[in-house]
Formats: structure tokens, C-alpha cells, sequence
């Protein structure tokens, strides 16, 4: 199989090795240049457009920044009988539009957003929460299984359906990062010992976020990017778009915290940040 891979971000360089390890051929392009040097010693090919890229492949993953990068990528490659494969986080207005934009060019278009980060991505042991129209997942899961958990690969139903549950999950972990942060002021307000406070909180509610955050939110080092904190606030805006009519007042607090995290010089870094920012807001030395 040949397989075209657009956008080496932490993801994207992370995901398609795994197309090599399986012993297919892999095309790869980036936006910007020099991200393909170690892709290329392992075997990879670098083609200069999404549409060279796509010559000729079987199967065309994109794991770009969110929609708007997408809309401006997918046109280029889109061609009859061409399998689409999206693992970029969209939500699912953006998942139907590409659907119609790819059904209409007689390409086969699956949405599947990937859950996990850059660990199970180099692992292959990423969750994908795939929305596919029946007849294109017998080809669309093996091709997930290189970079996905066999056991964790999913169909959760057609076209759009992977990028709405993408959207439910992210929120959680929006939420649960600014709920943290605060929950760290408090307990300063309170006069508690910030080491007592993240033993505790580890074995609660919040386990799973400081089990991952702890060790950068007691550095103040954000630097070691694994989920950014911009590629948050798109997904947060994303949720509270995606709701419509339905007010989503504590994913827009939450959406609030990492964009005020942001703009205090974040961006770029982990999403670690948004904890660190909102816990240490008005101490002497926060941003
Ligand atoms: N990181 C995670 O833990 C994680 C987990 C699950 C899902 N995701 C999702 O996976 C996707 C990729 O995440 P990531 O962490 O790999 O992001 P990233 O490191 O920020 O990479 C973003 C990629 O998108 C490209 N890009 C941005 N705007 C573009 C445009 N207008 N046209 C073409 N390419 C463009 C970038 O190219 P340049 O190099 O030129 O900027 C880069 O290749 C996102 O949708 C994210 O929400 C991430």
C-alpha cells in the first residue's frame, strides 16, 4: 500500500511511522519544511504538495491543526476512488462538509480523530473514534490499526459521528484543567501546602489529569509540548460552536482560562499551562 501522510506535527510525524513499520510505502508533506528529515532516513518520501503527495497513493491521511487547515489542504488532493482518512480534530460540522466535498468528487471520506497523545502515538496504541459510511471501513481499519489499538479502533457510526465524540472527550479534559488550576488557588488561598494538595488530588477526581500534568506544573515548564494549549482552546471552541442553541457555560469558563493562559505567553506550550497560569494567577511571580 502506498500512503500519503499531510501535516508532521507532534502527531502526524508520531502516527505515520508506523505506515513504514508495517512495511508500506509513505509519502509525507508538511506545510513547512525540514519536519520529514528522520521520517526520510527510515524510508519515507517527501513530496513538495499535498497533491504530489497524494499521486499515486491509496490512501491520504490528513493530521493537520483543525478545520480551517484542512479546508485549505483537502481540495489539493481529493480525486475519484482516493480513501480520505481525517485524524484531525474538526468537529463534526467540518467532518459532513469534507464528506460532501470528497462524495462529490467520488473519494471516500472517514473523519477519525485520534484519543491519546504522543505516547500511544509512537507506541500504535492510540484510541480512534472513526465516523465512516459502512462500505469504507473494511478499508479504512486496517489502516487505523497501524497507528491505533486494535482493541480501541472504532466505528462509532457514519461521517461525523467520530468528531462529535472527539469533541465530548476533549471537553473533559478542558474542563478537568481548569477546574485543577483553580482548584490549586484555592487551596494557596487556603494557606495549604501545594505538595500535600497534589498527593491528595492525585488519588481523586482529578488523578488522571495530574498523573500526566504533575511533573510540569511543579516545574513551571510547559515546554515539553505534548497537547498544546492552542490545540485546546480550538477544540473548547469547537465544543461550544458545535453545541448550537445549547449554552455550554462551563466549557466556555473553561475555553476563558485557556485562552486568558494564551495570551499570558503560552502559546506553543503544553495545555499544562492553563493548570500552572490559573493556579499561580495573581501570585508576585506568575506572567
Ligand atoms: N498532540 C496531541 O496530544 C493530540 C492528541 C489527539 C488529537 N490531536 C489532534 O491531532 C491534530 C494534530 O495535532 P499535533 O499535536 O500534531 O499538532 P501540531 O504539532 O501543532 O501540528 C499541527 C500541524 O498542522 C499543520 N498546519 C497548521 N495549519 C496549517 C495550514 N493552514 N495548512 C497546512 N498545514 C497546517 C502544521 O504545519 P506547520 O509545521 O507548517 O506549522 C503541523 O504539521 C490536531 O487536530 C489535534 O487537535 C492532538
Amino acid at each position: 500500500m502506498r500512503v500519503a501522510f499531510l501535516g508532521l506535527g507532534r502527531m502526524g510525524v508520531a502516527m505515520s511511522r508506523h505506515v513504514l513499520i508495517a512495511g508500506h510505502d509513505l509519502v509525507v508533506w508538511n506545510r513547512t519544511p525540514g519536519k520529514a528529515d528522520e521520517l526520510i532516513a527510515a524510508g519515507a518520501t517527501e513530496a513538495k504538495t499535498p497533491g504530489e503527495a497524494a499521486d499515486g497513493a491509496d490512501a491520504v491521511v490528513l493530521v493537520l491543526f483543525g478545520p480551517d487547515s484542512v479546508r485549505e489542504v483537502l481540495p489539493q488532493v481529493v480525486r475519484q476512488g482516493l480513501l480520505v482518512i481525517d485524524s484531525t480534530t474538526i468537529g463534526p460540522d467540518a467532518a459532513h462538509e469534507f464528506g460532501r466535498l470528497c462524495t462529490e468528487a467520488g473519494a471516500r471520506y472517514v473523519d477519525a480523530p485520534v484519543a491519546g497523545s504522543v505516547g500511544p502515538a509512537t507506541d500504535g496504541t492510540l484510541g480512534v473514534l472513526a465516523g465512516a459510511a459502512e462500505e469504507d471501513w473494511p478499508d479504512a481499519e486496517p489502516l487505523l490499526q497501524l497507528w491505533g489499538d486494535p482493541a480501541r479502533v472504532r466505528r462509532v457510526g457514519p461521517v461525523g459521528a467520530g468528531s462529535a465524540l472527539k469533541l465530548v472527550v476533549n471537553q473533559g479534559i478542558g474542563v478537568l484543567a481548569a477546574g485543577l488550576g483553580e482548584a490549586l488557588k484555592l487551596s494557596s488561598e487556603l494557606g495549604l501546602d501545594r505538595r500535600l494538595v497534589l498527593d491528595v488530588l492525585g488519588m481523586g477526581a482529578y488523578s488522571w489529569t495530574l498523573n500526566q500534568k504533575r511533573s510540569m506544573v511543579e516545574a513551571s515548564d510547559y515546554s515539553g509540548t505534548q497537547f498544546s494549549a492552542d490545540l485546546l482552546a480550538k477544540d473548547l471552541d469547537l465544543a461550544v460552536s458545535a453545541a448550537r442553541d445549547a449554552e455550554l457555560e462551563v466549557t466556555r469558563a473553561a475555553l476563558a482560562a485557556v485562552r486568558k493562559t494564551l495570551d499570558a505567553g503560552h502559546s506553543g506550550e503544553d495545555y499544562a499551562a492553563v493548570i500552572g497560569h490559573l493556579a499561580d494567577e495573581g501570585e508576585p511571580n506568575s506572567h
